[in-house]
């Protein structure tokens, strides 16, 4: 049977009533206040000198277009293939060169084949923590010391997450990016941030006006409308909130200052951090005690007590292939009502930032075609969880058991939920 919408959905904001409350609050008051407490508790965290945007990619124009403007002879961007396609766009609209380097299996970045790559002409090096895989930068640290180059620690999806040596992301690189959009750590529907931690002139981001407050406040009280609407079955409509949403905001505009609201809404978040955290790790251990002995299926990222953004499963095969299964896994997966993501686009494969090199980055190519992100917000009921380990099963292993069940509704943490 086919699902209206889907009986278990991606879902990127985990928001009550208190998000809720701050959204409507900000469209009779804005609360300018809210962004210095939010610089204030980003500095204690992770110090330097913080500046927040209207998102983490305009965070990115501002650090591509600072370290273009200092280091004029040096023009190539390390990055890894497999990235958020913004990141290389920031960095070509900046005047530098996209260069791409390769992953490790486990889904973070191969900064052994960055470091061995670079050379005199290379500005910076981009080092994200990919959906939320924290990597050890220590060494890649240094070797940008030694070479001038810029580290731009890409925080975008692990604000708060920690890494291998148990100190949360973010304290590495010389730049450091922050995004608080959906599918990240602590969503306010827009925003991001930039913190600089060497001499490096940045420009100021633009003031919103009032009204331009009050209207990004009014955009997250349609938030609500925009992403949990299609979860709610309403197909029909899905679309026409999600543009009233789009045209009110201008989340991708450059050169501008984080809205107040999402300020107050990222501290909201923050504050629930705790409780966000710890039903991710258990709905991941869901996964992996279900999921673990199934033949030839591998969780790249996972490893116990350890958090990420978004859970990836890798197949033996092709997601995309028709001939095995029968169908595209995804679209089986569709048909039973559970969203999936594929992950990024290899970037070393996009014409638009050089000539295709296929094979140049082999670890991104396999996983972009054998990986998909599975549902694992923190609102999901464990019913949910377990429904899309049956199904899976069903898939590989050709049991039906999954038909017989009904996934629990309900969510252990309050949630919107929908398509990205
Ligand atoms: C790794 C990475 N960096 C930067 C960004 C840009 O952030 P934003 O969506 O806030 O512009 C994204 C967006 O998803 C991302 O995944």
């Amino acid at each position: 049977m086919a699902w209206p919408y889907y009986r278990v959905p991606m879902a990127y904001a985990s928001w009550g009533w208190r998000e809720l409350a701050a959204a409507a609050a900000g469209c009779l008051r804005p609360a300018p206040q809210a962004r210095q407490a939010l610089c204030a508790a980003l500095e204690s965290l992770l110090g330097g000198s913080v500046t927040l945007w209207a998102s983490g990619r305009a965070a990115l124009d501002a650090a591509f277009r600072a370290i273009a403007a200092r280091e004029p002879g040096r023009t190539a961007a390390w990055m890894p293939s497999l990235l958020c396609r913004s990141v290389a766009e920031r960095a070509a609209a900046a005047g530098l060169r996209p260069r791409f380097y390769d992953i490790r299996p486990d889904l973070t970045p191969d900064l052994e084949q960055a470091c061995a790559a670079m050379g005199p002409d290379s500005a910076c090096l981009v080092a994200p923590h990919l959906y939320g895989r924290v990597a050890g930068l220590e060494q890649a640290a240094q070797r940008c010391r030694e070479l001038g180059v810029w580290l731009i620690e890409d925080c975008a999806a692990s604000l708060l997450l920690k890494g291998p040596n148990g100190r949360v992301s973010g304290l590495a690189g010389d730049l450091v990016i922050l995004s608080f959009n959906t599918g990240k750590t602590l969503v306010a529907g827009g925003g991001g941030a930039l913190i600089v931690r060497r001499p490096l002139p940045v420009a100021e981001p633009r003031r919103w006006p009032e009204s331009g407050e009050r209207t990004q406040a009014l955009a997250r009280v349609c938030f609500p409308l925009a992403w949990a609407w299609p979860s709610a079955g309403y197909t029909l409509l899905r679309d026409l909130p999600r543009r009233i949403w789009a045209s009110l905001a201008p989340q991708s505009r450059t050169g501008l200052e984080m809205a107040a609201v999402d300020a107050r809404i990222a501290l909201i978040q923050w504050r629930r951090w705790p409780e966000l955290e710890r039903r991710r790790l258990q709905i991941l251990a869901i996964y992996a005690a279900a999921l673990g002995d199934l033949p030839g299926l591998r969780l790249p990222q996972y490893q116990p007590g350890v958090c990420v953004t978004r859970f990836f499963v890798e197949f033996p095969f092709n997601v995309n292939d028709r001939g095995r299964p029968r169908q595209p896994v995804r679209d089986l997966l569709h048909a039973r009502g559970v969203q999936t993501h594929l992950p990024y686009a290899p970037l070393h494969l996009d014409p638009d930032f050089g000539p295709p090199q296929p094979g140049a980055c082999p670890v991104t190519e396999a996983v972009a075609s054998r990986c998909l992100a599975l549902p694992s917000h923190p609102g999901l009921a464990d019913g949910q969880v377990r429904y899309v380990c049956r199904v899976l099963r069903e898939i590989l292993c050709g049991s039906r058991e999954w038909e017989a069940e009904t996934p629990e509704s309900g969510s252990a943490v309050p949630v919107i939920g929908g398509e990205e």
